[in-house]
């Protein structure tokens, strides 16, 4: 895979937007979850904008996580910093791909729970769900440690775009 100097504006864009989107998921995650409760129980359910939003949030989401794929595998991603042990660059390296294949599994998953009724599928979500959450964990967490104990500035990669 090429290297750059920085990430692109639209590499910044697209993470920023998918931290939203996948924020707002979680934050407003009751509607669907008590419908599918209902469905599961052959009860009806009252519309609710919150399940569509839900729904157009997880396509939305998948729609930047390719995008900014084919941008990664095109245009490629910044060195690891100079002075990150080798331990933790590959780590940072797999929790990165792991972002990708949690996010699109779990827009997969959703639309086979949602509009395939496979009961399976909504576990899996369940499961991939809390994946996610500790992945971000660790993720959030790479940040000040890089900032205190590595001394680098990894996170204006994020914010300040390389042309
Ligand atoms: C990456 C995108 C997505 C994220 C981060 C996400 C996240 C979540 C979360 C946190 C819950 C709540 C589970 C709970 O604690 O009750 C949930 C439930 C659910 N989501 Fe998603 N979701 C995504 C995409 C989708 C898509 C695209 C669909 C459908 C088209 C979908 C359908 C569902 C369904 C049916 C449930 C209820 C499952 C249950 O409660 O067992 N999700 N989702
Ligand atoms: C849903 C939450 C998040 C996801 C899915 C996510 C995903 C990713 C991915 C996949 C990368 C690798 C670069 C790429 O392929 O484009 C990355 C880089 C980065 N993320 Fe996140 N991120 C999330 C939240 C955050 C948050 C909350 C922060 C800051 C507090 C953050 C800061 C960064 C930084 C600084 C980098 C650059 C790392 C480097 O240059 O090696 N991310 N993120």
């Amino acid at each position: 895979m090429s290297e750059t100097k920085g990430y692109s504006a639209t590499q910044i864009l697209l993470h920023w937007a998918v931290v939203v989107l996948v924020a707002a998921q979680y934050i407003f995650k009751s509607a669907i979850s008590s419908a599918w409760d209902a469905i599961r129980e052959g009860r009806a359910y009252d519309f609710d904008p919150l399940i569509l939003a839900h729904v157009v949030g997880g396509g939305l989401i998948l729609t930047f996580v390719v995008w900014r794929l084919v941008l990664r595998l095109r245009r490629g991603v910044p060195a690891t910093p100079a002075n990150e042990p080798a331990v933790l660059a590959t780590l940072a390296h797999v929790a990165h791909w792991a972002f990708y294949a949690v996010l699109a599994a779990l827009s997969v998953t959703g639309v086979l729970a949602w509009f395939g009724g496979v009961a399976a599928a909504a576990q899996a979500h369940n499961l991939l769900k809390v994946v996610l959450l500790a992945l971000i964990a660790a993720h959030v967490l790479a940040v000040p440690f890089h900032a205190v104990v590595l001394k680098n500035d990894v996170m204006r990669r994020m914010i300040r775009p390389e042309a």
